[in-house]
């Protein structure tokens, strides 16, 4: 069924004829060591692979070069990452650089999961090759960690929610659950800590963790096995796999031409039909009416619509990924052509059916976002920086304990006061929407403590949905009127 014996013996022959190269030694032995010299005819023919791994590296590529360029400008703060994203479009060629990166990431990973469900039809996995597709099982969720990274980045609403319900997810894990969701987002909620580490993922740490991959899974294609033949028997009469092909100049010729028409519609695309999408500035304290995870996490949304418990969906969601990095070591059989592999076809077939109709239900299904009672106090009063209370003056904080969300009759409070009661009530309702909370009770107390300092404290009184006793979480900051900044702040339960 593989080549094997085929491609070792043209190796041996390529390494001769390698070693009696005069033209440019140096460099020839260089190139060489990264490609074999002669491929066989029926292994590389366009449709045998169609050529999906060659494009996901090259998008890979244009995802390197472009990121290089784009972290020039890029300052990865809330305060400057959402205007840094804009004022590309006033750098020369910025915002195409932006178009291309944007799309780049989409057509990577469309190429990448169709690189690998062309391996899995035709069989590819199987025998030497099960730990190429180990590595490139790894790739691809490195891939799709990379995309997910870069989402966050230009600091929009969508980005910003849609990170923060995709991470959410994470809290869910038994034991590990909190720390992750700790390690991942820098705190309760994204802030600059959470910017600050998907930045590091998507420049440093996941290109890091690519490369040494990369370079296995290409090792092991171009050096080890080859690639493997063509499964249909016509094709392999056809094309007659004995028959080899040279690198240069047809492979070379031929893969150069496809690098330039592809550069060629990538850059008309994104010069006249794309622009890379960027909504609102992201604001924690407003959550959008619509959260959207990116479109290749549709399926998880969709998921999570028919199954709201985080658990159970979070196994769902992880379950096919370790099946399918497992693959080749449950499917141990040899045979290759997929009418030979009746199970599996109709395994894939329901797979990618299911995939599409959980990404269709993901478009069409709002993820409610559901806050803990930490995570909102840390939002309307956050223990560093400045929350909502600090948008209004000194003189505006009116004395007294205000129930949030009574109907007040007395006009005595100033109005500035008012709309942030209205707005903690906004937020409190969209927390008891989301279903945390069976019972929610608040007041707002502000009293002077000394001449120029006031004392605020927001308290909230809870009843969980899972437990019968009302839980009471409060946060106290001092505001002074001469020089109108916070003094301290702290939070006790
Ligand atoms: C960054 C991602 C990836 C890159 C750049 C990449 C690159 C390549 C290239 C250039 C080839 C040879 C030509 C071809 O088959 O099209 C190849 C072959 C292969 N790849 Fe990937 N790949 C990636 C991801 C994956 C994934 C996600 C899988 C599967 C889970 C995979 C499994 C394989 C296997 C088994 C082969 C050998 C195919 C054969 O012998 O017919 N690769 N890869």
């Amino acid at each position: 069924m593989y080549n094997g014996d085929f491609f070792q013996s043209s190796l041996r022959g390529q390494q001769r004829v390698e070693a009696k190269s005069q033209v440019l030694p140096g460099i020839s032995s260089f190139f060489f060591h990264l490609r074999p010299r002669h491929y066989p005819a029926g292994s590389i023919q366009f449709s045998n692979t169609l050529y999906l791994g060659f494009f996901t590296a090259l998008f890979l590529a244009v995802e390197v070069v472009t990121g290089i360029l784009l972290m020039v400008y890029y300052t990865p703060t809330p305060a400057s990452a959402y205007q840094s994203v804009q004022a590309l479009a006033l750098v020369p060629f910025g915002q195409l650089l932006r178009d291309l990166h944007r799309l780049g990431g989409d057509l990577l990973v469309l190429s990448a999961f169709l690189h690998m469900v062309r391996v899995a039809i035709s069989g590819s996995y199987k025998g030497p090759r099960r730990f190429t597709w180990l590595t490139g099982s790894v790739l691809f969720f490195l891939v799709l960690a990379l995309a997910f990274s870069g989402y966050l980045l230009p600091w929009d609403q969508l980005s910003y929610w849609a990170v923060t319900v995709g991470t959410g997810l994470f809290g869910a894990l038994p034991g590990i659950g909190s720390w992750l969701l700790e390690i991942l987002r820098g705190g309760p909620e994204i802030g600059a800590g959470g910017l600050l580490r998907f930045y590091v993922l998507h420049v440093v740490l996941l290109p890091v963790a690519v490369l040494p991959l990369l370079a296995v899974h290409y090792y092991r294609v171009a050096r080890l096995h080859g690639i493997s033949p063509p499964i249909c028997t016509a094709a392999r009469r056809n094309s007659d796999n004995l028959r080899t092909v040279s690198l240069w100049p047809t492979v070379a010729v031929r893969e150069l031409q496809l690098t330039l028409l592809t550069l060629f519609l990538l850059i008309a695309i994104v010069a006249f039909a794309y622009d890379a999408p960027l909504g609102e500035p992201a604001n924690p304290l407003r959550t959008p009416s619509h959260i959207e995870a990116p479109w290749f996490f549709l399926w998880a949304q969709g998921l999570l619509g028919i199954c709201p418990a985080t658990l159970p969906a979070l196994v769902l969601i992880i379950t096919p990924g370790l099946l399918l990095l497992l693959l080749p070591w449950y499917d141990r059989r040899q045979r290759r052509p997929f009418g030979q592999r009746p199970w599996f076809a109709l395994a894939l077939l329901v797979s990618l059916c299911l995939l599409l109709v959980l990404t269709f239900l993901g478009a069409r299904i709002q993820q409610p976002i559901s806050h803990s009672p930490e995570t909102l106090l840390d939002a309307l009063v956050p223990v560093d920086g400045h929350g909502p209370l600090h948008t209004l003056a000194y003189d505006e904080l009116t004395l007294g304990v205000h129930t949030v969300g009574s109907v007040r009759t007395d006009t005595k409070i100033s109005s500035g006061l008012e709309q942030l009661l209205t707005f903690i009530d906004s937020r409190l309702r969209g927390a008891a929407e989301s279903q945390r909370f069976s019972e929610s009770s608040s007041v707002l107390i502000i009293e002077t403590i000394q001449p120029e300092v006031k004392r605020i404290t927001l308290r909230q009184s809870v009843r969980l949905k899972d437990s019968t006793a009302a839980r009471t979480f409060e946060r106290t900051v001092y505001r002074h009127g001469f020089g109108e900044t916070s003094l301290l702040s702290g939070a006790k339960k």
